[in-house]
């Protein structure tokens, strides 16, 4: 880096000054044994660490942590890790993605307050990585992120089993009696048996998965497992790349154009990802100013065939993934899909990064000739039922569910579902629609993954694993199901959701994206009349925050004053 551009670094207004601040800037500094040539006006590079034992999925961080600083040293710069919340989507409580603006807030402010040049996320459990992104692309620094990588292959009994998918599937098991509860309570070891995040692929692994084909990681950092060497390499390799990124200038907002988030939603389409990537990458797109609606998913994503055997939608896993070539291997197969001449963080095109990538294992990455599924996008409907909009993920959904007219069985809530869905008095039958209401970023609040509402017991009995299911809520990843999500307007903001009663019929037509209920204006207008808002009963803190400004799943459920970003300078510096 030239001295030019070295006395341009944002950096330098906090360690460059030879005054008092100067000396407080670097004096507090040394007392970690700093010496006085890392202040010379080298690139600071913050490493924006999510590790947290309370996140299992990113509690390995710190050693990945350990090796982008060895890059980062090796090219010249000054590695600095902080912490910024980390956001574990199995122990968070009321659900993670109540806090993924909160945490994004908190990213985005540490960035700016700081004397950082360049950044690396560092970033794995679902809501890390949209929390992260959106936050750095608040502050448009040069940026690089770096995933955990899934877990290695669950093990049990001689099979593979795949983090929540095999929970949902085991569970169903032990409540039509199929499995007794010792063998469930055995398989919880088998499941989860390395240091990473959910190996199916789920949100985790679709987030992963939307950092390469963004452009904002390196090759390859989707499937490379946890605990696999290779994922340390590529840890040295992003620190060494983010100085260089900071010498280029390199910053998000050149990266993620609308071309990055085009190939992306072709990925997520590729790879059969979850239906939590709709709702990020909008709030993402918000972040950065670039123009992406939810009926972009659609249109971009309609063509796009599923190419991986993954689980839920499949067999493998992303041990299996990364074996088989990876996601250079999808990209490449997706040809001209995709905006070859989008770059990427190396500073290479993402046409570069994957041209010619092999595929060494084609049970796992098919062909688009031979794909694992003809749609693997994500089907945006509309209809009276949900005027902006609402998805379902056709891969992991029943065939015979796409078209289907049944009667609605309501729940007002979670709490009402639970209260009776296992009863043998439920009035409910195969054909019936379940409608769960109050899921919503507001009305839960924080929108959580409840969508794929488990079957009645008496239903489950009968051998039957699917029926149609709607809820403004959220669907993990992992999951399967003929499940509409995200209905918007969400049931607590008054959307037509909140008006649907016991015996109504819903039409689904998957084919025709349509989602309408059959009951007539007139009827819905008196229900309207007499529709009361839930009552809150969060009257204080970050909730109030949250319920009051959340916007709907259909802007990605970002909070109204995030939206877009805001200067890298903080000119006030009184202490
Ligand atoms: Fe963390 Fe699935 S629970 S990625």
């Amino acid at each position: 880096m030239t001295e030019t551009k070295k006395s341009k670094l944002r950096s330098r207004a906090w360690f460059g000054p030879t005054d008092r601040g100067g000396f407080i800037h670097r004096s507090w500094m040394k007392n970690q044994g700093h010496p006085d040539h890392m202040f010379d006006g080298r690139p600071v590079i913050g490493i924006c660490n999510t590790w947290s034992e309370l996140t299992p999925c990113n509690a390995h961080f710190r050693q990945i942590a350990e090796h982008v600083k060895r890059g980062v040293y090796e090219a010249g710069g000054f590695p600095l890790e902080f912490p910024v919340m980390s956001l574990g989507e199995t122990l968070l409580r009321p659900t993670a993605m109540l806090f993924r603006n909160l945490a994004s807030m908190d990213v985005e402010e540490s960035i700016r307050g700081n004397p950082i040049d360049g950044v690396v996320l560092l970033v794995g459990c679902d809501k890390t990585t949209p929390a992260c992104l959106m936050g750095a692309a608040s502050c448009d620094l040069p940026t690089l992120t770096i995933s955990g990588g899934p877990m290695l292959n669950g093990k049990f009994r001689g099979e593979d089993i795949g983090s929540g998918t095999n929970v949902w599937k085991f569970s169903e098991e032990v409540r039509s009696g199929e499995m007794p509860l010792c063998d469930f309570l055995e398989a919880e070891g088998c499941m989860s048996r390395s240091a990473g995040h959910c190996m199916t692929m789920g949100t985790a692994s679709t987030m992963a998965s939307v950092v390469e084909s963004l452009g904002m990681g390196m090759p390859q950092n989707a499937a490379i497992p946890a605990v696999d060497s290779r994922r340390y390499a590529l840890a040295h390799m992003a620190g060494r790349r983010i100085v260089e990124m900071v010498d280029e200038d390199l910053r998000m907002s050149k990266i993620l154009t609308r071309q990055a988030f085009e190939n992306a939603i072709r990925v997520v389409g590729a790879i059969g990802g979850s239906t939590n990537a709709v709702i990020h990458l909008l709030a993402l797109a918000g972040r950065l100013g670039v123009d992406l609606k939810l009926e972009d998913w659609d249109a971009l994503g309609r063509d796009v065939p599923c190419l991986v055997n993954l689980m839920p939608s499949g067999k493998y896993l992303m041990e299996d993934l990364y074996y088989a070539g990876g996601l250079p291997a999808v990209i490449n197969e997706l040809g001209d899909l995709i905006h070859r001449d989008a770059l990427t963080v190396n500073g290479k095109t993402i046409g570069e990064n994957t041209a010619g990538a092999p595929c060494y294992n084609r049970e796992v990455i098919k062909t688009m000739e031979e794909p694992f599924a003809p749609q693997g996008g994500i089907a945006v409907l509309k209809g009276n039922l949900c005027p902006n909009g609402a998805v379902i993920k056709p891969s992991a959904a029943s065939p015979h569910l796409m078209k289907h007219c049944g009667r609605a069985v309501v729940f007002e809530d979670i709490e009402d579902f639970h209260a009776r869905i296992d009863s043998t008095d439920l009035d409910i039958d195969e054909n019936c629609v379940m409608v769960l209401k109050n899921c919503g970023p507001r009305g839960y609040p924080g929108m959580p993954e409840v969508g794929n509402m488990p079957l009645p017991p008496k239903i489950l009995k009968k051998g039957i694993t699917d029926m149609l299911r709607i809820s403004d809520g959220r669907m993990s990843g992992t999951a399967y199901g003929t499940v509409v999500l995200h209905v918007t307007p969400e049931s607590a903001a008054g959307g037509p959701l909140a008006l649907v009663e016991n015996g109504d019929m819903i039409e689904l037509d998957v084919e025709a994206r349509r989602l309408h209920l059959d009951v007539t204006d007139e009827e819905l207008s008196r229900r309207r009349a007499k529709w009361q808002p839930p009552q809150s009963p969060y009257t204080r803190g970050y909730y109030k925050l949250y319920i009051e400004n959340v916007m709907g799943a259909d802007r990605g459920a970002d909070l109204e004053f995030l939206v877009g970003n805001s200067s890298t300078d903080v000119t006030r510096d009184s202490h």
